[in-house]
């Protein structure tokens, strides 16, 4: 039983791949430490958990780029694989082996671990300097105080699922892709298998083609199947093909080189070079980027076949997507089987339009159009919340403030607006093309932007970090780098620029992250192909080296694989812990 106020050395919310990789990497270097994980979900993964895999789940990143350094990561020789990508269930089994493999002071990773434990209030009172957790474990309440704490709590936790008009009278389920698998909608008891027959996916992205797929593809019941996109917003996503070529096994091993960073045409992690001026700042080199990124375009676009896809249904063609590449001004995914786009076309009708009423078993589209449907499944996003802090800490530990906080937000501005409008004129000096992302597609604003200095730590407060808040295409490299980062500011191993200068390059990227990433920038938080640059900057701050290649050629051209990173954690012990110890 869970004692109540117990008083921790560092306590970690979310036991997802970050807060996980960063239990053991801060076990490893203070096995001694009292360190606890508390989790929501009742297993470790978060999104690779066991009770959200759903049928065709697959990986998106490429099994040599999976795994954390210290312990391979493999997907057995007969598993199905797709150019290097596998089905999911196996990151599931890998996580779960990580934490029960991991042992310090006699007691495994997992027994740190707390399940079925919702952290609802986090606060730091001025007076001492703890942070006081409280949660509810089960329906008992339970409290925590810990001098240090990591919220690793995932950018997919928080269901978003939109309020339907009529939503009352609907008889059927409503799922969201959190819940898809575990809701075993497709596999219902014999006495209801007619129930649902008519299944209606809603949302353009990766989670409604993977939802779509799975329910095209499974065999268990006669089943109509209804895709629903809105017009209103960003569209049908693209998705890539996954083979790489040459010393590159998948796509996503050549999106992992440091040589591609320079292509992602404007990347504020580098320094300027005649290389970046050529590229960035002249026509010749801004024809040659729009070569590279649309070729790609075009050959996703060649595989979907819109528009002369034999036995394709009518309306398949609706599913030709608009999305840019390079910059990424819709969703992108990779595609994960060979077969995809003929299910879809055959099985699978597709609307385009906004859902204005629900009904009994039908969804009413805006122009009068009616879809029965049995079972709607909303593929619909996330919400990025931190409830468990008030506005007023979290707008001093630099979180999104909903707009609604006009206090908070309107007293942040003006803090911020002076700083943000020198970052805008920086940005547009050093990369004046990206003024014609001003034109595109933008999700709605509804809150202010991160103003974490490296996307990692409040500038005011290095008693706290946060991992996992950048959104990037390998979430394993990330947090294998990240983490370190993150435990050297925790441990006060390093020391950071004063605040002035931390909030002047978070201005900065805050200014350039809309305009990279017109779409979804707003937040200062994607960094699509920025990853690799940005894992290699916080390295450089921390003065480690030991991931880099043998050679400079092989530092520009090989893929950056889990297994480069596994040095990492010994040669920061010998640098910052080995010395106090
Ligand atoms: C369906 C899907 C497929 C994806 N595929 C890929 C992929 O192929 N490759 C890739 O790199 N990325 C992928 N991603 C992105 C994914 O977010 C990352 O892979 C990775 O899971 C992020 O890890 P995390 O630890 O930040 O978050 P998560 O895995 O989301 O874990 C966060 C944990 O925090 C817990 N938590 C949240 N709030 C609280 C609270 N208040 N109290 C207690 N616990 C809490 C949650 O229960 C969860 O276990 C995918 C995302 C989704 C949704
Ligand atoms: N490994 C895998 O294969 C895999 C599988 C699934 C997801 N993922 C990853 O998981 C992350 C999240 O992806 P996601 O697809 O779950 O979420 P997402 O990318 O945020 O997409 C949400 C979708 O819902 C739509 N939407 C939002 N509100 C709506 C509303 N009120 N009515 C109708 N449509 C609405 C959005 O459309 P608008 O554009 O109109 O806003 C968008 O198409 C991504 O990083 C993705 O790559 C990976």
């Amino acid at each position: 039983m869970e004692a109540a106020d117990e008083t921790l050395d560092l306590l970690i919310v979310g036991a997802g791949l970050y807060g996980t990789y960063a239990a053991n990497t801060y076990l490893q270097l203070h096995p001694t430490a009292n360190i606890k994980v508390l989790d929501a979900d009742a297993d470790a993964g978060g999104v690779w958990s066991r009770g959200r895999l759903y049928p065709k789940f697959w990986s998106q990143t490429g099994a040599r780029l999976s795994g954390f350094p210290d312990v391979p990561f493999k997907v057995a020789e007969d598993a199905p694989r797709y150019h290097d990508l596998f089905e999911a269930k196996h990151l599931t089994s890998y996580l779960e082996d990580y934490v029960s493999i991991h042992e310090y002071e006699g007691a495994s990773l997992r027994e740190r671990f707390v399940f079925n434990c919702w952290v609802t209030k986090i606060r730091k009172d001025d007076d001492d300097d703890v942070w006081r957790i409280k949660a509810k474990l089960g329906g008992r309440d339970v409290s925590y105080t810990a001098s240090k704490l990591i919220i690793a709590t995932g950018q997919n936790s928080i269901p978003h699922i939109p309020r339907l008009p009529g939503q009352e009278s609907f008889k059927g389920p409503i799922i969201h892709q959190k819940d898809f698998g575990r809701s075993k909608i497709f596999t219902p008891d014999e006495e209801n298998a007619d129930d649902h027959t008519n299944a209606t996916i809603l949302g353009g992205s990766k989670s409604a083609s993977d939802i779509a797929y799975a329910a095209a593809t499974d065999t268990t019941s006669p089943r109509k199947v209804n895709w629903i996109i809105r017009t209103t917003g960003a569209g049908p996503l693209i998705l890539s093909k996954a083979q790489g070529f040459g010393k590159y096994k998948s796509l996503p091993e050549l999106g992992s080189i440091r040589a591609i960073a320079s292509l992602s045409s404007a990347n504020p992690f580098l320094p300027d070079s005649w290389w970046s001026y050529f590229l960035h700042r002249t026509p010749v080199g801004e024809w040659l980027l729009n070569q590279i990124w649309s070729k790609n375009e075009k050959e996703s676009k060649a595989i979907a076949n819109y528009h002369g896809r034999e036995g394709a249904l009518p309306g398949f063609e609706k599913l030709e997507t608009e999305t840019k590449m390079r910059w990424r001004s819709g969703s992108i995914g990779l595609l994960q089987s060979d077969n995809f786009w003929d299910v879809i076309a055959k099985n699978v009708q597709v609307y385009r339009g906004e859902v204005v009423n629900l009904e009994e078993d039908v969804v009413v589209l805006d122009d009068g159009r009616t879809v029965r449907t049995d079972m709607l499944l909303c593929a619909t996003g996330w919400r990025q919340e931190y409830s468990s802090f008030d506005a007023h800490e979290a707008a001093r530990l630099g979180l999104p403030i909903s707009l609604n906080e006009k206090d908070i937000v309107a007293e942040m501005r003006q803090h911020w607006s002076k700083l943000e409008d020198d970052a805008d004129r920086k940005v547009l000096q050093r990369w004046p093309y990206l003024k014609q992302t001003e034109g595109f597609h933008k999700h709605t604003v509804d809150s202010t932007s991160y103003k974490l200095y490296n996307l990692t730590v409040p500038p005011n407060d290095q008693s706290i970090a946060f991992l996992g808040v950048q959104l990037v295409p390998n979430s394993y490299h990330a947090a294998g780098v990240q983490t370190l980062y993150a435990i050297a500011v925790l441990d006060g191993a390093i020391e950071l620029p004063s605040i002035a200068k931390m909030e002047e390059e978070i201005a900065f990227m805050n200014r350039w992250c809309p305009r990279r990433y017109p779409l979804g920038g707003w937040k200062g938080n994607v960094l699509d192909y920025e990853m690799v640059s940005f894992t290699d900057y916080l390295l450089e701050q921390l003065g480690l080296s030991s991931h880099k290649k043998q050679s400079w050629w092989g530092d520009l051209t090989d893929p950056c694989l889990a297994a480069d990173y596994a040095g990492l954690v010994d040669e920061y012990w010998k640098k910052y812990v080995r010395v106090g110890s």
